[in-house]
């Protein structure tokens, strides 16, 4: 079997649900159930026999030894972790914790359990590492895009936490030989997405009538990549990645935050037009920018495409059309989980940023 941690966030959930459909094999979610992370993402494998669930903190090394001794995992992709930069930004502690010492508490787990494994199972067991183009910090505009050789140089607690975990990686793969493959991944979207992230955030907030909050003059760059297509990378990285490499994976798709929440705003106008007959494009507001925020995110995804086959099935537009659907189909699950702590989130964050 393979566990997955951090399997109840977005990507992890739609990491299983992939995995699910496709392949005959089982696997653990291992989660703490932070905020971020939610069962309901899980709902229709949940009786799946090749699903299992373990309420587990990456903190707990005792509880995470007594699940690789009982379970003899082939693989280990470590997906959980904090991940949004404005909350790292109100709050570092967690990202610390979770992102440098959860990763490092697995990794010695996973050292400790793989070099008692007999040869041939020692030398088909894989750490897969899920990581950030942010690490690599912030890019002008006319800068080539992100390779896999570009220096490190996370700007926030949270991509200097995740480097950090990078880091940790690579130093157990050179230093005690363990089979890692990392992978720095553009901006996800898609199903299941918590909505304080920009795509289901302006999603939920243009249909409750709320104000678009766009940082600064909204002329920041992301790459986005469809999470179906991220997961797809994720497992062609596991099962034919090489050992002690990391591999960019992105889109293609650079866009300014303007134009991401215009193209929101515009598609709802035909799929769900306000009573009023106004276009969403009339709730945007400018408000003041995330300190510290990186201007350009762009990835160069050739060594992925050409070692390991991979592209992307989704651009853009098809992908965030399926979004857009999806969250208009969806409605109960974020109205589930906008709860007490998601308004104190939003009062934090935005309030007095106008
Ligand atoms: P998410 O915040 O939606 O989910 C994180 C999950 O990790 C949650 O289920 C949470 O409960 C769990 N978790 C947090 N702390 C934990 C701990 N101490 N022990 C066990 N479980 C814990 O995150 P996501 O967007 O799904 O991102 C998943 C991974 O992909 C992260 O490592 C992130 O850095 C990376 N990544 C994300 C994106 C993106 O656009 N979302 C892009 C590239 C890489
Ligand atoms: O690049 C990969 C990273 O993408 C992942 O490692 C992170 O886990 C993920 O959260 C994401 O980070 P970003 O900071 O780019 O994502 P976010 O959705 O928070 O913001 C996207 C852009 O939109 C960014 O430039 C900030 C801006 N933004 C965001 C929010 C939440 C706004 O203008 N308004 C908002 O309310």
């Amino acid at each position: 079997m393979i566990f997955v941690t951090g399997g109840a966030g977005f990507i992890g959930s739609n990491f299983i649900l992939n995995w699910i459909k496709k392949h005959n094999e089982p696997v653990l979610n291992i989660d703490k159930l932070t905020y971020a992370g939610n069962l309901e993402n899980l709902k229709s494998v949940e009786n799946n026999p090749n699903y299992l669930f373990a309420k587990t903190d990456l903190l707990d090394l005792a509880g995470l030894e007594k699940l690789v001794n009982e379970h003899k995992p082939r693989a280990i992709l470590n997906f959980a972790a904090e991940s949004h930069v404005d909350r790292s930004i109100h709050g570092p502690g967690d990202f610390i914790q979770t992102n440098i010492v959860g990763t490092f508490n697995l990794l010695q787990v996973t050292k400790d359990y793989w070099s008692q494994l007999p040869d041939v199972e020692k030398k088909s067991f894989r750490f897969l590492h899920v990581s950030t183009d942010e690490v690599y910090g912030s890019l002008e505009l006319n800068d080539a895009p992100f390779s896999e050789t570009t220096p490190y140089a996370p700007n926030s607690p949270y991509s200097a936490s995740k480097a950090s975990s990078d880091h940790l990686v690579r130093a157990y793969h050179h230093t005690y030989g363990l089979p890692t493959v990392t992978t720095n991944c553009s901006n996800n979207y898609g199903p299941y997405q918590f909505p304080e992230k920009l795509i289901p955030l302006v999603i939920h907030n243009a249909l409750k009538g709320k104000d678009l909050p766009i940082y600064g003059d909204g002329s920041n760059i992301r790459d986005w990549l469809y999470v179906v297509d991220h997961c797809d990378a994720i497992e062609l990285a596991l099962e034919k990645g090489r050992l002690g490499e990391t591999y960019n994976v992105g889109g293609w798709n650079e866009k300014k935050n303007i134009e991401v929440v215009d193209t929101i705003c515009t598609t709802l106008d035909k799929l769900r037009p306000r009573a009023d007959g106004k276009s969403y494009l009339t709730q945007k507001v400018f408000v003041k920018d995330r300190p510290g925020h990186d201007k350009r995110y762009a990835i160069d995804a050739t060594k992925i495409e050409k070692e390991l086959g991979w592209k992307p099935a989704e651009n853009f537009e098809t992908g965030l059309a399926k979004t857009i659907k999806w969250y208009l189909d969806n409605e109960t699950w974020v109205g589930n989980i906008v709860s007490g702590n998601y308004r104190e989130w939003l009062d934090k964050n935005y309030g007095g940023r106008r």
